[in-house]
């Protein structure tokens, strides 16, 4: 385990900003991870897959870079499998693990950047399916004590893009692993969300498996969404604000075409996207950053653009929706 000194965080972050980290470690096992929190460092970053993340400026801390990895079977039945995932997976590559063994339950979720033992905090989300749908169990070690703690699907209160790792237990612990329950046979297929279907359709699939769901998902996402490898960005920005009936029947009165999702009797969702574009910051660009062309709720830098540079064009749009819809916009991205 070694402690390197101000190194560069740009390949670790897909937005692709160039700061440095005071201190920088990657462990690859939960030893070494203990090992690195008994340095009692100041001050802590844990990065899984730096995709949900805005570095602003640099990091006076150490910044411990989550390696653990595998992937492995630890129960069956005839019709589900336990599996047990290291946090520092790549969220896709397990997505494709699962469909390579025909395990499902993850296909909607598939090309989502990131690792997997960040994928609990915020309890991502894509095409009508959340990971607490399949998600079991996670491991955890304080980062105070440096025990380990199995947290279950009630423990973790998950909701929308949100967890108890989000808010009362924030900074406290560090994920290690996580098991997942899915399907090994008669998969509960989700393709009523979004274009799906459209898609399965254009493809000439009347019977789908979880592999054509996933393919139909990737293409998706891909039409509209920037690949960070190309394009630095966090996905979406911003959360889809939740606002009252009351406020949701006078927006509509003004705006009929706003598209909304009921979320209860008092209370709908808006996609952040059309507030955006209707906003007219879709496809922006500012000198190396703007707002995605295909996707307005998707922040991009196009180069060398800083991290202040994107906070100061996230903190103009939410003005913006604020003066016009009077909804306040919540990022989604934790800023740095
Ligand atoms: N829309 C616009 N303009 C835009 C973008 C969207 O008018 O520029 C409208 C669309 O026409 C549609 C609605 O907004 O009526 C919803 O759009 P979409 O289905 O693309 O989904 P979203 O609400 O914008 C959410 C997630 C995405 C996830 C998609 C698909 C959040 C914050 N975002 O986006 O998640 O992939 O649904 O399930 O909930 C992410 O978290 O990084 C992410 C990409």
């Amino acid at each position: 385990m070694i402690i390197k000194k101000n190194i560069s965080l740009k390949p670790f972050n897909t937005f692709g900003i160039d700061v440095n980290a005071k201190e920088f470690v990657s462990v690859d096992s939960t030893e070494d991870l203990v090992k690195a929190l008994d340095t009692n460092p100041s001050d802590l970053l844990v990065l899984g897959g730096g995709s949900n993340m805005l570095l602003t400026k640099s990091i006076d801390a150490l910044v411990l870079h989550i390696n653990l990895k595998g992937i492995t079977v630890i129960s069956k039945s005839d019709t589900h499998v336990k599996v047990q995932v290291a946090a520092g997976e790549n969220w896709h590559d397990l997505v494709c693990w699962c469909l390579n063994y025909n395990f499902g339950g993850l296909e909607n979720l598939s090309l989502i950047p990131g690792n997997v033992g960040t994928a609990p905090i915020q309890n991502i989300g894509a095409y009508g399916v959340e990971l607490k749908d399949s998600f079991v169990s996670c491991e955890a070690i304080n980062i105070q004590t440096k025990t380990v703690k199995t947290f279950t699907k009630e423990d973790c209160n998950f909701g929308y893009r949100n967890s108890i790792f989000k808010q009362a237990l924030k900074g406290q612990y560090i994920i290690t692993s996580v098991v997942f329950e899915l399907s090994s046979q008669n998969h509960q297929l989700k393709t009523n969300y979004g274009a799906i279907e459209t898609e399965l359709k254009n493809a000439g699939i009347e019977h789908p498996t979880i592999q054509d769901v996933s393919k139909a998902v990737v293409s998706i996402r891909k039409s509209k969404l920037p690949d960070p490898k190309i394009i630095g960005n966090s996905g979406s920005f911003f959360k889809n604000p939740i606002i009252s009936t009351s406020k949701f029947k006078g927006l509509q009165a003004q705006f009929p075409q706003m598209p909304s999702y009921q979320i209860s009797e008092d209370s709908f969702k808006i996609p952040a996207g059309w507030l955006i574009e209707t906003s007219g910051f879709k496809g922006k660009t500012f000198d190396s950053y703007g707002v995605h062309t295909k996707q307005a709720l998707v922040l991009v830098n196009y180069g060398d653009a800083s991290g202040l540079d994107i906070l100061n064009l996230s903190i103009q749009i939410q003005n913006a929706i604020k003066f016009i819809f009077d909804v306040d916009l919540e990022t989604e991205v934790n800023i740095l």
